[in-house]
Protein backbone atom coordinates (compact mmCIF):
# COMPACT_ATOMS: atom_id res chain seq x y z
CA UNK A 1 0.00 0.00 0.00
CA UNK A 2 1.22 3.11 -0.89
CA UNK A 3 2.05 6.27 1.60
CA UNK A 4 -0.85 8.96 2.12
CA UNK A 5 0.66 12.03 2.79
CA UNK A 6 -0.59 15.78 4.05
CA UNK A 7 1.71 18.32 4.16
CA UNK A 8 1.88 22.19 5.27
CA UNK A 9 4.04 24.52 3.37
CA UNK A 10 4.15 27.50 5.47
CA UNK A 11 6.62 29.39 2.76
CA UNK A 12 7.46 32.78 4.26
CA UNK A 13 5.25 32.85 7.02
CA UNK A 14 5.07 32.87 10.91
CA UNK A 15 7.28 34.46 13.29
CA UNK A 16 9.00 31.83 15.78
CA UNK A 17 6.52 32.44 18.08
CA UNK A 18 3.77 31.92 15.43
CA UNK A 19 5.73 29.10 14.49
CA UNK A 20 5.64 27.37 18.15
CA UNK A 21 2.27 28.15 18.70
CA UNK A 22 0.77 26.02 15.47
CA UNK A 23 2.99 23.44 16.27
CA UNK A 24 1.86 22.76 19.43
CA UNK A 25 -1.84 23.19 18.36
CA UNK A 26 -1.29 20.89 15.49
CA UNK A 27 0.29 18.14 17.50
CA UNK A 28 -2.00 18.31 20.30
CA UNK A 29 -5.15 18.52 17.97
CA UNK A 30 -4.30 15.36 16.41
CA UNK A 31 -3.06 13.29 19.26
CA UNK A 32 -6.64 13.56 20.76
CA UNK A 33 -8.59 13.62 17.33
CA UNK A 34 -6.85 11.33 14.55
CA UNK A 35 -6.65 7.71 13.68
CA UNK A 36 -3.45 8.03 11.51
CA UNK A 37 -4.45 7.31 7.94
CA UNK A 38 -1.82 9.91 6.83
CA UNK A 39 1.72 11.01 7.47
CA UNK A 40 2.04 14.65 8.29
CA UNK A 41 4.20 16.82 7.52
CA UNK A 42 4.90 20.34 8.80
CA UNK A 43 7.31 22.42 6.39
CA UNK A 44 8.01 25.66 7.90
CA UNK A 45 10.77 28.30 7.26
CA UNK A 46 14.30 27.39 8.33
CA UNK A 47 14.71 29.73 10.86
CA UNK A 48 11.47 27.40 12.51
CA UNK A 49 13.54 23.97 11.14
CA UNK A 50 15.21 22.87 14.39
CA UNK A 51 12.53 23.09 16.96
CA UNK A 52 10.04 21.99 15.16
CA UNK A 53 11.39 19.06 14.13
CA UNK A 54 12.33 18.13 18.22
CA UNK A 55 8.69 19.14 18.69
CA UNK A 56 7.12 16.72 16.58
CA UNK A 57 10.37 14.10 17.08
CA UNK A 58 7.72 11.86 19.86
CA UNK A 59 4.11 12.46 18.17
CA UNK A 60 3.31 8.94 16.31
CA UNK A 61 2.21 11.29 12.90
CA UNK A 62 3.79 14.07 11.95
CA UNK A 63 7.56 14.81 10.88
CA UNK A 64 9.48 17.88 9.66
CA UNK A 65 11.00 18.92 6.41
CA UNK A 66 12.41 21.77 4.98
CA UNK A 67 10.95 24.12 1.57
CA UNK A 68 13.96 23.94 -0.43
CA UNK A 69 18.07 23.04 -0.18
CA UNK A 70 20.92 23.60 -2.03
CA UNK A 71 22.54 21.34 -4.93
CA UNK A 72 25.70 21.87 -2.87
CA UNK A 73 27.34 19.77 -0.27
CA UNK A 74 28.62 22.47 1.42
CA UNK A 75 31.10 25.32 1.17
CA UNK A 76 31.46 28.97 0.08
CA UNK A 77 27.41 29.33 -0.97
CA UNK A 78 26.42 32.54 1.15
CA UNK A 79 22.72 32.10 2.05
CA UNK A 80 22.33 28.31 1.20
CA UNK A 81 21.03 25.56 3.64
CA UNK A 82 22.83 21.98 2.59
CA UNK A 83 20.55 18.91 2.68
CA UNK A 84 23.23 17.60 5.26
CA UNK A 85 21.82 20.29 7.86
CA UNK A 86 18.57 19.67 6.73
CA UNK A 87 19.19 16.25 7.96
CA UNK A 88 21.19 17.07 10.99
CA UNK A 89 18.28 18.60 12.71
CA UNK A 90 15.59 15.61 12.25
CA UNK A 91 13.56 16.94 9.54
CA UNK A 92 12.87 14.21 7.07
CA UNK A 93 11.62 16.17 3.83
CA UNK A 94 12.64 18.42 1.66
CA UNK A 95 10.58 20.31 -1.01
CA UNK A 96 12.19 20.67 -4.60
CA UNK A 97 11.03 22.73 -7.18
CA UNK A 98 8.43 24.39 -5.85
CA UNK A 99 6.61 26.79 -8.85
CA UNK A 100 7.69 29.52 -6.68
CA UNK A 101 11.32 28.68 -6.67
CA UNK A 102 10.90 27.87 -10.13
CA UNK A 103 8.97 31.25 -11.24
CA UNK A 104 11.32 34.27 -8.87
CA UNK A 105 14.51 32.03 -8.71
CA UNK A 106 15.00 30.31 -11.66
CA UNK A 107 15.28 27.01 -10.81
CA UNK A 108 15.37 24.84 -13.64
CA UNK A 109 14.78 21.13 -14.28
CA UNK A 110 18.60 20.48 -14.61
CA UNK A 111 19.59 22.48 -11.56
CA UNK A 112 16.55 20.70 -9.54
CA UNK A 113 17.85 17.44 -10.55
CA UNK A 114 21.55 18.01 -8.52
CA UNK A 115 18.98 19.49 -5.71
CA UNK A 116 16.92 15.98 -5.86
CA UNK A 117 20.56 14.10 -5.75
CA UNK A 118 21.68 16.45 -2.65
CA UNK A 119 18.58 15.08 -0.57
CA UNK A 120 18.74 11.64 -1.30
CA UNK A 121 22.44 11.76 -0.63
CA UNK A 122 21.35 13.04 2.99
CA UNK A 123 18.81 10.16 3.26
CA UNK A 124 15.92 12.78 3.42
CA UNK A 125 12.92 12.37 1.59
CA UNK A 126 12.23 14.91 -1.73
CA UNK A 127 8.84 16.30 -2.49
CA UNK A 128 8.82 17.15 -5.78
CA UNK A 129 6.83 19.44 -7.40
CA UNK A 130 5.77 19.94 -11.08
CA UNK A 131 2.86 21.65 -12.58
CA UNK A 132 1.56 24.15 -15.87
CA UNK A 133 0.79 27.89 -15.78
CA UNK A 134 -2.43 28.87 -17.05
CA UNK A 135 -1.58 29.74 -20.73
CA UNK A 136 0.25 26.18 -20.95
CA UNK A 137 -2.92 24.31 -19.57
CA UNK A 138 -4.96 26.88 -22.00
CA UNK A 139 -2.73 26.47 -25.13
CA UNK A 140 -3.21 22.63 -24.30
CA UNK A 141 0.64 21.36 -23.31
CA UNK A 142 0.46 20.88 -19.73
CA UNK A 143 1.09 17.12 -20.55
CA UNK A 144 3.91 17.80 -22.23
CA UNK A 145 5.11 20.44 -19.46
CA UNK A 146 4.98 17.93 -16.92
CA UNK A 147 6.60 15.25 -18.89
CA UNK A 148 9.22 17.60 -19.52
CA UNK A 149 9.61 18.67 -15.42
CA UNK A 150 9.44 14.88 -14.47
CA UNK A 151 11.91 13.21 -16.67
CA UNK A 152 14.47 16.13 -16.13
CA UNK A 153 14.15 16.58 -12.80
CA UNK A 154 14.12 12.56 -11.87
CA UNK A 155 14.57 10.33 -14.06
CA UNK A 156 17.97 9.81 -13.96
CA UNK A 157 17.01 8.24 -10.54
CA UNK A 158 17.55 4.54 -9.91
CA UNK A 159 14.46 2.99 -9.36
CA UNK A 160 15.59 1.93 -5.67
CA UNK A 161 15.92 5.85 -5.07
CA UNK A 162 12.76 6.43 -6.67
CA UNK A 163 11.20 4.96 -3.39
CA UNK A 164 12.32 7.85 -1.93
CA UNK A 165 10.47 10.66 -4.19
CA UNK A 166 6.86 12.14 -3.53
CA UNK A 167 5.51 13.77 -6.82
CA UNK A 168 3.52 17.06 -5.43
CA UNK A 169 1.31 17.90 -8.12
CA UNK A 170 0.38 21.37 -8.08
CA UNK A 171 -0.52 23.19 -10.84
CA UNK A 172 0.48 27.00 -10.85
CA UNK A 173 -2.91 28.38 -11.68
CA UNK A 174 -4.44 26.96 -8.38
CA UNK A 175 -1.40 28.01 -6.04
CA UNK A 176 -3.21 30.39 -4.06
CA UNK A 177 -5.74 31.78 -6.24
CA UNK A 178 -8.85 30.04 -4.39
CA UNK A 179 -9.24 27.98 -7.60
CA UNK A 180 -8.40 24.45 -7.20
CA UNK A 181 -8.32 22.15 -9.96
CA UNK A 182 -11.37 19.94 -10.47
CA UNK A 183 -11.33 16.63 -9.31
CA UNK A 184 -11.37 14.81 -12.50
CA UNK A 185 -8.46 17.59 -13.85
CA UNK A 186 -6.32 16.99 -10.87
CA UNK A 187 -7.18 12.67 -11.70
CA UNK A 188 -6.41 12.87 -14.46
CA UNK A 189 -2.92 14.65 -14.25
CA UNK A 190 -2.14 12.34 -11.31
CA UNK A 191 -2.81 9.10 -13.72
CA UNK A 192 -0.88 10.19 -16.21
CA UNK A 193 2.05 11.08 -14.19
CA UNK A 194 1.52 7.53 -12.57
CA UNK A 195 1.88 6.08 -15.87
CA UNK A 196 4.78 8.00 -16.84
CA UNK A 197 6.47 6.23 -13.78
CA UNK A 198 5.28 3.28 -15.03
CA UNK A 199 7.00 3.67 -18.63
CA UNK A 200 10.54 4.34 -17.72
CA UNK A 201 10.74 1.87 -14.31
CA UNK A 202 7.99 -0.38 -13.51
CA UNK A 203 4.79 -1.26 -12.10
CA UNK A 204 5.98 -1.68 -8.59
CA UNK A 205 7.30 1.50 -8.56
CA UNK A 206 4.38 3.35 -10.18
CA UNK A 207 1.86 1.37 -7.84
CA UNK A 208 3.95 2.88 -4.84
CA UNK A 209 4.86 6.45 -5.89
CA UNK A 210 2.88 9.01 -3.71
CA UNK A 211 1.48 11.84 -5.62
CA UNK A 212 0.17 14.90 -3.62
CA UNK A 213 -2.07 17.84 -5.03
CA UNK A 214 -1.22 20.75 -4.13
CA UNK A 215 -3.49 23.92 -5.24
CA UNK A 216 -5.98 25.91 -2.80
CA UNK A 217 -6.34 22.82 -0.88
CA UNK A 218 -9.30 23.01 1.92
CA UNK A 219 -11.11 21.31 4.11
CA UNK A 220 -13.98 21.64 2.12
CA UNK A 221 -12.84 19.77 -1.13
CA UNK A 222 -10.27 17.96 0.92
CA UNK A 223 -12.24 14.94 0.75
CA UNK A 224 -13.65 14.67 -2.81
CA UNK A 225 -9.82 14.65 -3.82
CA UNK A 226 -8.53 12.10 -1.92
CA UNK A 227 -11.15 10.16 -2.92
CA UNK A 228 -10.08 9.64 -6.64
CA UNK A 229 -7.77 6.71 -6.99
CA UNK A 230 -4.42 8.34 -7.91
CA UNK A 231 -4.27 11.28 -5.35
CA UNK A 232 -2.65 10.48 -2.45
CA UNK A 233 -2.21 13.07 -0.22
CA UNK A 234 -1.68 17.05 -0.26
CA UNK A 235 1.11 19.32 -0.49
CA UNK A 236 -1.34 22.78 1.36
CA UNK A 237 -0.37 26.05 2.01
CA UNK A 238 -2.72 29.14 2.96
CA UNK A 239 -5.18 26.19 4.66
CA UNK A 240 -1.80 25.10 6.09
CA UNK A 241 -1.07 27.81 8.53
CA UNK A 242 -4.07 27.18 11.05
CA UNK A 243 -4.38 24.73 12.75
CA UNK A 244 -8.18 23.85 12.52
CA UNK A 245 -8.25 23.90 8.92
CA UNK A 246 -4.54 21.94 8.49
CA UNK A 247 -5.93 19.29 10.82
CA UNK A 248 -9.37 19.31 9.09
CA UNK A 249 -7.92 18.10 5.67
CA UNK A 250 -5.30 15.89 7.56
CA UNK A 251 -8.72 14.00 8.74
CA UNK A 252 -10.06 14.47 5.79
CA UNK A 253 -7.84 11.02 4.81
CA UNK A 254 -9.77 7.85 4.58
P1 LIG B 1 -2.05 26.99 -1.57
O1 LIG B 1 -0.52 26.64 -1.84
O2 LIG B 1 -2.64 25.83 -0.80
O3 LIG B 1 -2.03 28.26 -0.79
O4 LIG B 1 -2.71 27.15 -2.91
C1 LIG B 1 -0.10 25.34 -2.18
C2 LIG B 1 1.39 25.30 -2.40
O5 LIG B 1 1.93 26.22 -3.00
O6 LIG B 1 2.08 24.33 -1.98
Amino acid sequence: MRKKIVAGNWKMNKNFEEGMALVTEIVGMLNDEYQGSAEVVLIPPFTHLNAVSRMVAESKWVKSGAQNCSNHASGAYTGEVSAAMIQSVGAQYVIVGHSERRQYFNEHNDWLARKVDAVLTNQLIAIYCCGETLEEREAGKHFEVLKEQITQGLFHLTQEQMSNIVIAYEPVWAIGTGKTASTQQAQEVHAFIRNLVKEKYNDTVANELTIQYGGSVKPENAAELFASPDIDGALVGGAALQSRSFVDIVKAMP
